[in-house]
């Protein structure tokens, strides 16, 4: 086999959450297109990217649920195992940002952000995690973290995001040395400022200039500059890589 081979998911069944738009559509979108079936969950309608995966040629189906609700995760995983039979990849990608200073947070809204940025990767983990145990052929989970798990973002002030994906990349590592035996890997990728509904190009003026300020590349990245890395961590190109945290963010951790 040639090493382009390696980095094919020919007849994998993938799952992608927070695919209806951003990192997650793109990232589905590169999944089929190296061969995987995806079923997408999200809170928002993904018909959009079902139909541009299929266009590829590739099986796809959404389900909508929030991703905070555990009993909703359990259903959804269980309906695609139903559906797709196996489960093989989980890009456990979505989340939300929220800026307001600590002191004026209240802690329902520090709530809000802690049950989708880590409940939910937590949730979604162990409904995968369960189905590739009991299924004994492995998988591979990719997990979305940030570079604001590492770094304090500035000027904005988001403590709960970046509690939030700190909290992912230890979970990351924890469940890579926990599933090991069980053959399945698990990863988290950490992109920076990244164009989409998150982090649009209309972003805040001031605080855009002082990123493109504190960063070598100097402009946002795209979301199909984070595929590649999905692409990498699903397939088998990367079957020594566990517990890894892959940092996409135009060196802007380097400073
Ligand atoms: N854009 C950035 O600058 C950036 C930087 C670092 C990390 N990230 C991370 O990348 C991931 C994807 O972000 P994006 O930039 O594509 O943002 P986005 O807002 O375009 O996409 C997020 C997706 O998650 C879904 N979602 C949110 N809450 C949900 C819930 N309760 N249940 C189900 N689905 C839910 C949304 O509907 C949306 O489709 C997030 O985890 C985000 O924290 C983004």
């Amino acid at each position: 086999m040639g090493i382009l081979d390696y980095f094919m998911l020919h007849d994998k069944k993938a799952v992608v959450t927070g695919g209806a738009r951003g990192i997650g559509k793109a990232s589905a979108i590169a999944l089929a297109e190296v061969g995987a079936d995806v079923a997408i969950l999200d809170i928002l309608d993904a018909d959009d990217t079902v139909r541009q995966i299929k266009e590829l040629g590739r099986e796809a189906y959404s389900i909508k649920v929030d991703l905070t609700k555990e009993k909703e995760v359990d259903d959804a995983f269980a309906q695609i195992k139903k559906k797709s039979g196996r489960i093989d990849v989980v890009f456990n990608n979505a989340g939300i940002a929220y800026c307001v200073k600590c002191e004026d947070m209240t802690f329902e809204e520090w709530r809000k952000v802690l049950a989708i940025d880590l409940d939910a990767v937590f949730l979604v983990a162990r409904a995968a995690g369960r189905y590739m145990i009991a299924d004994g052929n492995g998988g591979s989970i990719i997990n979305t973290a940030s570079m604001s798990g590492m770094i304090v973002n500035y000027p904005q002030e988001q403590v709960a995001y970046n509690a939030a994906k700190a909290g992912v990349i230890h979970l990351t590592k924890s469940l890579a040395c926990e599933w090991a035996k069980h053959n399945i890997r698990v990863n988290a990728i950490s992109p920076g400022y990244i164009c989409t509904d998150m982090t649009p190009p209309t972003s805040n003026k001031a605080w855009m200039d002082t990123w493109f300020a504190m960063s070598p590349m100097k402009r946002l990245g795209t979301a199909s500059e984070i595929a590649g890395a999905v692409v990498y961590l699903a397939s088998d190109a990367s079957t020594f890589t566990t517990g890894c945290n892959i940092v996409i963010d135009g060196g802007y951790t380097c400073y």
